[in-house]
């Protein structure tokens, strides 16, 4: 079995603190709130007894459930309404009712921070797929003025509410509800550019009559995001996938951008957090385009 992995930071209280992939159960820390994943139906006893003294409440949800179905409370606390949790310094809500994911994928913890870095005053960030919009909070803190865009208002929604819990002011930033694929096409012709660009898909998504697949479709997303890139801006292309090789991933994306006549001036793999570890279905490119 695996042990509790410690807190990465004093500005961070939401972490995956065990995973352990031999046995099928992941948990993530969220300031005290511990969200259990499982691959068996069974709920694992033993992690009451390692949450005495580090968390107030144990909700748990087996894998293979219906990603709308809301975790069941094992243990502690009862949470009537979502909570704020810290990472890298920024507040993010969290809401375990809320079906899909509970507000923030942890394993782009690392990313978001070096969003952050690479993000200053006077600059245009875009945030596609954005979901609660983690990336452009942290852009926006760095003083970037931030796009950002998804198919849920509900996320959108919850993406100002992140804004304001971090002192930011949505009416300063900009919102696109709607696909995508779209979006990135409008922005090109309106010829709006941005000096970095977030691509992290789902695996698999699906938008009136078109269908993306990460192992498939990916260089026409770069193709896409590269015509609204400025040169020398950066990309930030994810796939969140076991099944694509990193290399395989890196040709997809180089594919795209130099269709568009673009050149790669640097590329940079970057690794999950090290609590995730033997497991690296996420892969992450920084690419610097010229
Ligand atoms: C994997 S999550 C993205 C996670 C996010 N980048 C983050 O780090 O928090 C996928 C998101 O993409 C959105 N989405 C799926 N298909 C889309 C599309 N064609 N256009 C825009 N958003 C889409 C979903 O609503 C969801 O919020």
């Amino acid at each position: 079995m695996n042990s509790l992995a410690p807190q990465p930071d004093a500005d961070t209280t939401a972490w995956r603190i065990l995973h352990d992939e031999k046995a099928g159960v992941w948990v993530d820390h969220f300031d005290g709130h511990w969200l259990v994943q499982t691959r068996d139906a069974r709920f694992p006893g033993y992690l009451k007894e390692m949450a005495k003294g580090v968390a107030s409440s144990i909700y748990w949800r087996p894998r293979d459930k219906a990603a709308s179905t809301a975790p069941e409370k094992i243990w502690g606390e009862t949470l009537s309404e979502r909570f704020p949790v810290l990472e890298n310094g920024a507040k993010f809500w969290i809401d375990f009712d809320s079906g899909y994911s509970s507000g923030i994928f942890l394993d782009q913890r690392l990313n978001r921070r070096r969003v952050s870095g690479n993000s200053r005053k006077g600059q245009r960030v875009l945030n596609t797929f954005a979901y609660t919009g983690g990336f452009s909070v942290m852009a926006a803190l760095s003083g970037a003025t931030t796009t950002t865009s998804d198919l849920s208002k509900t996320y959108l929604n919850w993406t100002w509410d992140n804004f304001r819990i971090n002192g930011l002011d949505p009416d300063a930033h900009y919102g696109a509800k709607g696909d995508t694929f779209d979006w990135l096409g409008a922005l090109a012709k309106k010829g709006r550019t941005f000096h970095g660009i977030v691509l992290d898909p789902p695996t698999f998504s699906r938008s009136g009559k078109k269908t993306f697949r990460t192992g498939s479709n990916y260089a026409d997303l770069a193709a896409l995001a590269v015509s609204v890139l400025e040169p020398g801006g950066w990309i930030l292309c994810c796939a969140n996938t076991h099944r694509l090789r990193l290399d395989q991933f890196e040709k997809d994306v180089f594919e795209g951008i130099r269709r568009r006549g673009r050149s790669v001036e640097s590329c940079e793999s970057s690794p999950m957090p090290p609590e995730f570890h033997g497991d690296d279905y996420l892969k992450s490119l920084w690419v610097v385009v010229g």
